[in-house]
């Protein structure tokens, strides 16, 4: 049976210049790469309501990481070996072929939501737009013995001559763990063991999804989302984390040795994170901006969820920073509106204006100084507030949908620079050359603008632009 996509009813959340479905739901990044010219960027989609669903591969390319064009989903699933959906997983080139590697999910018995069973599929393309499943497939058939049923999320990468595949998942004990696979062909997978495994549920989850496997500096980074770390007043309050080790990975044995799990985005949107080196040689992340269970007003519309602006990531001391990509200078609507050093307790430093970059640099000489920024309405309500306390040199991000907070601290400086920005119903922050990182929704249907107040009187230098809002195309 063909159905309909489900028909997009209102606009008015609709993103400007992030990547967002046609309609329907999406939720992780997937398949991130660069083949023949294009950035190919996959998502998970269901494209028949506003819910999660049996999940396709939505599909996207851009020749400039700035204007995408949607493209027919890559990957339907119902075929005998990714019977109840195509799950999350990754790509990579090889002889002038795309190779795609997802996780096959089947229900049994009455459907319940944990009777279900996972394998590991291939499906390759020659141009980047017509995909084939791989007549071998399943590559990886069951998860290994010392495994439950949690076994999904391939990424796959080359190290001198052979390819490793990563994949998330549950050990006996029922703590999350990443474990390693090895193979010379795509083909042909060997099992290695687990590279790392939760030290327990509170600290480190009892399910890691998505993980991701990089090198920035020497080091080995393992970027993934573990499921069940305990919160605490400050830190990991979102349902689910993502975060990061850094550490170094012995290829001969499998084993991952590693710091301690670190958060990468301090705000209330941002999971399920997939990233690719690009021809030039940076690390470049998406990331899927919502979070499960979350309320999403836009299901009302027709559609739910987006993927972040691309970031780079890069690292220093054990740290990662995370900065919008350069291209997104083309995002830009002519040269800006500056204005230098002006001294202010209370002031509007944006225009109503839905798709804006906004750059703020606060001067910090003098002490004691606290901060605030807020997405108002016409009539003055704060929808989004960041407030900046010098006493803990803390950031505390809150919505007005919401009860909770969300916090993130910089090290100490003597001028704070503020990279915003905002899309219609999502903001990014980036602080401090990436420092510390606040991703969100927010729902406003009435236009907003940001202030900045401050008992004391601030000392700001802005640069504010205009956005392009058209850069995303559908079929
Ligand atoms: C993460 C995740 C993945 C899974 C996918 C299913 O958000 O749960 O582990 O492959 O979503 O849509």
């Amino acid at each position: 049976m063909v159905c309909d996509n489900i028909p997009l009813t209102s606009e008015r959340f609709r993103l400007g210049y992030h990547i967002m479905a046609p309609s329907g739901w999406i939720n992780d990044p997937n398949g991130f790469c660069y083949f023949k010219g294009y950035y190919h960027i996959f998502y998970q989609y269901h494209p028949y309501s506003a819910k999660w669903g049996p999940m396709h591969w939505g599909h996207a390319r851009s020749k400039d990481l700035v204007h995408w064009e949607n493209l027919p989903p890559a990957l339907v699933p119902g075929d005998r070996e990714d019977k109840d959906g195509c799950f999350s997983g990754s790509a990579i080139i090889k002889d002038e072929m795309m190779y795609l590697f997802y996780t096959g999910h089947h229900y049994y018995g009455d459907g319940g939501p944990e009777y279900f069973w996972q394998n590991q599929n291939l499906a390759y393309s020659h141009d980047g737009l017509h995909f084939q499943k791989y007549e071998g497939n399943p590559i990886i058939k069951a998860a290994p013995k010392d495994n439950t049923h949690h076994f999904r999320d391939p990424k796959v990468w080359q190290h001198e001559h052979a390819y490793y595949m990563i994949l998330g998942s549950q050990n006996q004990q029922e703590l999350g763990r990443a474990i390693l696979y090895r193979s010379k062909d795509l083909k042909e997978w060997e099992y290695i063991g687990s590279m790392s495994d939760a030290k327990s549920i509170e600290e480190e989850g009892f399910m890691w999804e998505c993980p991701d496997f990089f090198n920035l500096e020497g080091k080995d980074i393992l970027l993934f989302s573990p499921q069940g770390i305990k919160a605490s007043p400050k830190e990991h309050r979102n349902l689910y984390n993502l975060g990061y080790f850094v550490g170094k990975l012995d290829y001969s044995t499998g084993k991952y040795e590693r710091g301690e799990f670190k958060e990468l985005d301090k705000g209330f949107d941002f999971y399920a994170t997939q990233t690719m080196e690009t021809p030039d040689g940076r690390r470049i992340v998406f990331a899927w901006m919502a979070m499960w269970e979350s309320n999403m007003p836009e299901q009302e519309d027709g559609w739910a969820g987006a993927l972040t602006i691309p970031r780079e990531l890069t690292l220093k001391g054990d740290h990662l920073y995370m900065n919008p990509v350069k291209e997104l200078v083309a995002l830009r609507q002519g040269a800006g509106d500056h204005h230098q050093q002006l001294v202010v307790k209370s002031r509007q430093v944006s225009p109503y204006d839905a798709s804006l970059e906004v750059l703020l640099k606060i001067s910090m000489y003098q002490q004691n100084l606290d901060f605030k920024l807020s997405l108002k309405d016409e009539r003055g309500k704060n929808v989004v507030t960041l407030c900046y306390s010098h006493e803990e040199n803390e950031f505390i991000l809150r919505r007005n949908d919401r009860d909770d907070a969300r916090f993130g601290n910089i090290q100490l400086v003597d001028k704070i620079d503020l990279q915003l920005f905002i899309d219609t119903s999502s903001l990014e922050i980036f602080i401090n050359e990436g420092e510390t990182v606040f991703s969100t929704r927010y729902y406003s249907e009435n236009p907003l603008a940001l202030w900045i107040e401050s008992d004391q009187g601030v000392s700001i230098e802005t640069e504010i632009y205009t956005l392009h809002d058209n850069v995303v195309s559908f079929p």
